[in-house]
């Protein structure tokens, strides 16, 4: 008997989740069928720095990265955003709690933590978001509170 309920509850929420369905990448595509993929847009390379939408935020990249290696041999960001070679190539250099450990101490080098950049910066594209954004600014919220 006990089965048998769980089985019911289990159509019912089906049912109730068909009819109510949270926003997902794939759309209105069923499970079973392959998803049209949107076509590539081009990188945003055009070297202006986007707000950042919170104080902490990584910063977006304004350039291409296309074909930049970054493993354990080589780290093509470094070759401009170090602290050595910021001045040759004009680069922002990386932001100084890139030098941190985990305990607030500033290494000579930037810290294994932040060696994978693209963790935390990416590139940017002029799309329309897939899914809906309801994210609102420090400022407005603030403002509403007002
Ligand atoms: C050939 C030199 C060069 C390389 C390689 C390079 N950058 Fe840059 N990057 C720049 C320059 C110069 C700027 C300043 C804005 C501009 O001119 O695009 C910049 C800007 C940025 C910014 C914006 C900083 C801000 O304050 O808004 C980020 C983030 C960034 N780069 C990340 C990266 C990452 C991650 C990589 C590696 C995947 C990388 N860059 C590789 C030269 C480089
Ligand atoms: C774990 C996340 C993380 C990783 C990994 C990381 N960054 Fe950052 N980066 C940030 C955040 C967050 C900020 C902004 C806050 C700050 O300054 O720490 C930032 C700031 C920057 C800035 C702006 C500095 C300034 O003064 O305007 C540059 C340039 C940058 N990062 C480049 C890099 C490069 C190049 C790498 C790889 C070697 C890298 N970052 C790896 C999170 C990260």
């Amino acid at each position: 008997m006990k089965k048998l309920i769980v089985l019911v509850m289990a159509f019912v929420s089906v049912f109730l989740l068909a009819d109510n369905q949270l926003a997902n990448l794939r759309g209105d595509t069923p499970l079973d069928a392959e998803a049209e993929p949107p076509k590539m847009q081009a990188v945003e390379n055009n070297d202006l720095k986007r707000e950042r939408a919170y104080p902490q935020q990584a910063p977006t990249i304004p350039h291409d990265i296309s074909g930049y290696q970054v493993d354990l041999n080589f780290n093509r960001c470094l070759a401009c955003h170090s602290r050595k070679k910021a001045d040759e190539a004009q680069a922002p250099m990386v932001s100084i709690t890139h030098y941190m450990n985990r305990e607030g101490q500033f290494l000579v080098d930037v810290s294994p933590r932040r060696f994978f950049c693209t963790q935390c910066h990416v590139t940017q594209q002029e799309v329309n978001p897939l899914i809906e954004n309801t994210f609102v600014d420090m400022d407005t919220l603030v403002k509403g509170e007002e």
